[in-house]
């Protein structure tokens, strides 16, 4: 692929699409995403779907169809759909042909947030939280998201960006830091850092944190990026969806294993606050990204190494024309 069609082609990857509460149940709506729109709809036992914006028996927009105690109706000739689209029946007729049925995205609901897999079936897993002992569960908190003139990548790539950690962050990062594609989909750093406490955030930083950190980065498909420190228990993810070709939308939330009723208290607070600084950290990156146009030809190996891996490593994620194309046209 040319460097046009890999920003017309979105890597197959986990994307975060809305909050959850921004669909109740029995609601449809649709969801600008991926230059295009998608519908989402949540049945009436709260199970979130996402199909198919046309109708595959004429192309109705789905957008205004309702939800029954079957599924998601068709407004034009009542063809009904299951949250994997497929068609359980139609007015007045018993049998339902192989083709009306419909194409679905897998989906996972979790920390407030729905994600979808931008592909036919998933080629990985939903990305596991190594500070989560039990996957299904935990507790998180609230997630601040952002609007962004932006392609969704700006955000990601600033993450390995260790130059401007010092630039803008008041951050000290060691000499070495390490940045390894660990498979076809993630990309890894490790470094450590340590924190000047020139801000008023960065000094409460500094009280609670006063040692160099060893922070890991785990990007997943390109859009999925979970950070650790090693001496906290939190696992921070920050995630983007792309909305357009120079717009996005940010999620930020942090999460960790749930403990009893009275740790739960300090938890919840801990999280609260992981969150805040998280958003505190990235104010002055989203004021200068805001309206960035990412630009590879002018990065210099020495000083943007992090940036440069990101870039070899998106470039080679795996994409999926073919699905792209019946998905979203
Ligand atoms: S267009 Fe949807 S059922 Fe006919
Ligand atoms: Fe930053």
């Amino acid at each position: 692929m040319n460097r046009e069609e890999l920003f017309e082609y979105f890597p197959e990857s986990w994307y975060p699409l809305c909050l959850s509460d921004e669909i109740g149940k029995n609601e449809v709506k649709t969801i600008k995403a991926f230059s295009s729109e998608i519908v989402c709809y949540r049945n009436q036992d709260g199970k979130a779907a996402i199909i198919k914006q046309y109708c595959p028996h004429m192309g109705t927009n789905l957008s205004n169809a309702k939800v029954t105690s079957k599924g998601l109706e068709c407004p034009f000739h009542l063809r009904t759909f299951d949250t994997h689209g497929k068609c359980l029946g139609m007015y007045q007729h018993d049998k339902i042909p192989a083709n009306a049925h419909t194409q679905s995205l897998s989906v996972v609901e979790k920390f407030g947030i729905i994600f979808v897999y931008f592909g036919n079936e998933p080629k990985f897993e939903f990305p596991k939280f190594s500070r989560l002992e039990n996957q299904e569960e935990y507790r998180s908190s609230f997630v601040a998201n952002y609007n962004l003139n932006t392609p969704y990548q700006s955000l990601l790539f600033n993450g390995f960006d260790t130059h401007h950690l010092g630039c803008i962050h008041s951050r000290v990062v060691s000499d070495n830091p390490i940045f390894k594609v660990e498979n076809d989909y993630l990309l890894t750093a490790e470094y450590s850092m340590k924190v000047l406490p020139n801000t008023f955030y960065d000094k409460i930083v500094g009280l609670i944190n006063t040692k160099e950190n060893h922070v890991r980065l785990e990007c997943w498909g390109g859009n999925f990026l979970i950070i650790t420190l090693k001496d906290t228990k939190d696992n921070i993810l920050i995630t983007s969806l792309p909305i357009s070709r120079n717009k996005s939308r940010i999620f930020l939330t942090s999460m960790s294993t749930p403990v009893g009723a009275i740790k739960g208290l300090f938890q919840s607070f801990r999280l609260k606050i992981s969150t805040i600084l998280g958003v505190e950290f990235l104010k002055p990156d989203i004021r200068i990204i805001n309206d960035m146009k990412p630009e590879i030809r002018g990065l210099y190996n020495e000083l943007d190494p992090g940036v440069v891996s990101f870039w070899q490593y998106w470039d080679k994620l795996p994409r999926n024309p073919d699905f792209q194309k019946s998905f979203l046209f």
